[in-house]
């Protein structure tokens, strides 16, 4: 059995990984968030409650567990203290958190940014989460952020005063008031002193744990096609998300991951602007939206509904090296005649079986669809792949043969009782 294991989302975000992630934590040491920060809204569910984690990993509800923000995070402290604080008030420890020294901080400013260059794009806006990610990723990447081992440490002041000066004269650019120094200077350095006991060095500690024999689990979040490298540009988020961000958000070389499991919702949904091939809005659009509660996690716009896409998931298996996939949502889809799988894209007349590099080019591309009969029952309490209505089955399998990859686990509910395992992977 592998110690290490990627849980990755193939499509754009919202594919279930905090379920999943949760759910196979139950064998982890470590679950690591490598990317990303709280634009994240991963759901769980277990006994009777459902819970929303935005920054930290979904292994968090066990103690046993180790939970780890990795060094390519970015984290908005004061966010992160009150996620803890919430589940604190919830009976749950907390106390098996470590936040890398390496991780970067959003500010306030970088929300103020995020939100100011969001309206001065227009209709060409992003849609983004407004919680400063792209502002943070920026600074990080023009060597211009301030770490977590900065933030915790005696020079912090000054560090902190130069950077306000500079973002606010951004600010004045964009008529805003500027911030002032000292209040946020306060409150910033008492989450500093709650937070600095988790801080410490997670390169070393998960490596280590590797070398014990220790199982380590990496949560992703967002999705393969938000992926800054790989996703339908400039309509993505500032990380990457897919399996590669691993290795530098967590410091764990690639050579030590062995697994990688997409997430794979049984249809598509997209939350912001951009490409969406496979979109339709019409009433099964609308029930599958109501029936899933397809609403954002972080924030609660509804989400784009399209079919299956099975381009958008053989790119996702290229460039995750994806191991087996998990489908869920499939209890979703019941109810329906017919359910379409998009097999291909048709382009000026022309088939294409990859994501076109240009935005303008993917815009144009139609799918081409093929189409399965759908099943009537209702499969919530389904617990094995054969108690499965046949044509469920038969969706099933199709994708699988259409991916490439095996399914090796699949989801009937938001519940984790809700989760059957065909093979054992960790
Ligand atoms: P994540 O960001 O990938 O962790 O996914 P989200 O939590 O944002 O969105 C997934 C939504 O689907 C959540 O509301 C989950 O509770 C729910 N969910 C996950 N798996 C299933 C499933 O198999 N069936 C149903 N009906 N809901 C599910
Ligand atoms: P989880 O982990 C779905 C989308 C935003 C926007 C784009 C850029 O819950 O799957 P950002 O705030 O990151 O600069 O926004 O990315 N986005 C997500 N969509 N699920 C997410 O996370 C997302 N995080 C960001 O809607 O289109
Ligand atoms: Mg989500």
């Amino acid at each position: 059995m592998n110690n290490t294991i990627v849980v990755v989302g193939t499509q754009w975000g919202d594919e279930g990984k905090g379920k999943i992630t949760n759910y196979l934590s139950e064998k982890a040491n470590f679950v690591v968030r490598y990317q990303g920060g709280d634009n994240a809204g991963h759901t769980i569910r277990f006994n009777n409650t459902t819970y929303k984690l935005h920054l930290l990993p979904s292994g968090i509800f066990n103690p046993r567990i180790i939970n780890v923000l990795g060094n390519g995070m970015v984290i908005n402290v004061r966010n992160l203290l009150k996620e803890i604080r919430d589940l604190v008030e919830l009976g749950f420890s907390c106390t098996n958190i470590r936040i890398s020294d390496r991780a970067n901080i959003i500010f306030d400013y970088h929300l103020l940014i995020d939100g100011l260059k969001e309206e001065g794009l227009g209709d060409k806006k992003i849609g983004t989460t407004k919680k400063g990610i792209g502002p943070a990723y920026t600074d990080k990447i023009a060597r211009n952020g301030i770490r977590m081992i900065d933030f915790i440490g005696p020079d912090f002041r000054e560090l902190f005063r130069e950077k306000v000066n500079e973002k606010n004269e951004e600010l004045l650019r964009y008529n805003q008031a500027p911030l002032d120094f000292e209040s946020l200077y306060q409150e910033y350095s008492q989450i500093a002193n709650i937070i600095r006991p988790f801080v410490t060095d997670t390169i070393s500690l998960l490596n280590n744990a590797l070398d014990e024999g220790k199982k380590i689990l990496f949560e992703g979040a967002q999705g393969s096609l938000l992926d800054v490298d790989f996703g339908s540009y400039p309509y993505v988020t500032s990380s990457n998300p897919s399996a590669g961000g691993v290795a530098i958000g967590s410091g764990i070389g690639p050579t030590r991951i062995k697994e990688v499991l997409g997430v794979v919702k049984a249809y598509s949904t997209r939350v912001g602007s951009g490409t969406f091939v496979t979109e339709f809005e019409d009433e099964i659009a609308h029930y599958i939206r109501e029936t899933a509660h397809e609403y954002g996690t972080t924030t609660r716009r509804p989400r784009r509904i399209g079919w299956f896409d099975s381009v958008v998931l053989n790119y996702s298996r290229m460039i995750n090296g994806l191991t087996g996939i998990a489908v869920t949502l499939l209890d979703v889809l019941s109810s329906l005649k017919t359910i379409k799988i998009c097999t291909a894209y048709e382009l000026d007349g022309k088939i294409i079986r990859n994501i076109p590099a240009a935005i303008t080019d993917y815009d144009r591309c139609l799918p081409v669809y093929e189409e399965l009969p759908g099943w009537d029952e209702d499969i919530s309490q389904v617990r094995s792949f054969e108690e499965l209505p046949i044509n469920a089955q038969n969706y099933l399998k199709r994708i699988e043969i259409l991916t490439g990859v095996p399914i090796v686990m699949f989801s009937v509910g938001p519940d984790k009782t809700q989760t059957i395992i065909r093979k054992e992977i960790f």
